[in-house]
């Protein structure tokens, strides 16, 4: 399927889901979750001696926006409308200090950025989830890193999340033909949302085919706190200054 169909289905389920979102914020579903990410956006902001530009690709209602530190310029990508709108009251509004923001509503991979726009360019929870990662997708990640640059994202472990074997989801499937035109496409989405997963060995030969120099893999799982239940495999890599450099480097995870 193409990336403009697919980011018009994600486009589709966040526009209904966005408020539900938001409310996840400020609860305590997902906790786990969202501090191991907001830390780990912390850490890379103050890793640069200066001021910052970020790019916060499906930024959603701006979960992660309070971690960001050291910050002059943030782009907030999504292709739901609506969850922008919640990502213009994001979660500890109170605490941010960012001299200049701009949330731009569409699908990044149809987006240009200059090449060399971004110190800290990072993604939770929308490659090789709702979004395809690929060997482009890559591709175009690095050139709108500035050298010295930093990449995060978190891509969902295929192998976390087999298929699904619960009675109502074989009941829905056995009744797909005669099923509503809502339920089916409901279907459909699951369906798709679990073929942008990813095995481990399958993330490895994209970064490679991407030209991603020196990414660090590491594999992060939560048991579910009423919430989200799966392992993601937490991928960074620092752009370096001369660009044939090539090589790549995986942890031991
Ligand atoms: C699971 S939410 C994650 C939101 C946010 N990053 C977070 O961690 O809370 C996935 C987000 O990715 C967005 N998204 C999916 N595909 C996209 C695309 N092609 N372009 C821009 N945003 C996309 C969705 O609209 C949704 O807001």
């Amino acid at each position: 399927m193409p990336y403009h169909e697919i980011a018009e289905e994600a486009r589709k389920r966040y526009d209904c889901f966005a408020k539900a979102y938001r409310a996840i914020d400020a609860s305590s579903t997902d906790q786990e979750l969202r501090s191991h990410y907001g830390k780990i956006i912390t850490v890379l902001c103050r890793s640069f001696s200066r001021p910052i530009t970020v790019l916060d690709l499906g930024c959603g209602t701006g979960r992660y926006f309070h971690c960001l530190d050291n910050v002059q310029k943030l782009i907030g990508i999504d292709t739901s409308s609506e969850m922008l709108k919640e990502a213009r009251q994001p979660i500890h509004q109170e605490r941010l200090n960012i001299p200049h923001t701009e949330l731009i509503c569409g699908d990044f991979s149809a987006q240009a950025f200059p090449a060399q726009s971004f110190d800290l360019i990072y993604s939770i929870g929308v490659l090789g989830e709702y979004a395809p990662l690929d060997k482009t997708i890559c591709q175009k990640l690095n050139t709108w890193l500035k050298p010295r640059g930093k990449l995060f994202f978190s891509v969902v472990d295929a192998a976390s999340k087999p298929p699904t074997q619960s009675l109502k989801w074989r009941i829905a499937e056995g009744l797909y033909p005669v099923l509503p035109p809502g339920w089916k496409s409901k279907i459909r989405q699951e369906r798709l949302w679990r073929s942008l997963y990813l095995t481990e060995t399958q993330l490895k030969e994209i970064l490679k085919a991407g030209d991603l120099p020196d990414v660090t893999i590491n594999r992060f799982g939560v048991e579910g706190d009423g919430g989200w239940v799966g392992a993601h495999f937490d991928c960074s890599s620092t752009k370096p200054v001369a660009s044939n450099q090539q090589t790549l480097q995986y942890s031991a995870s």
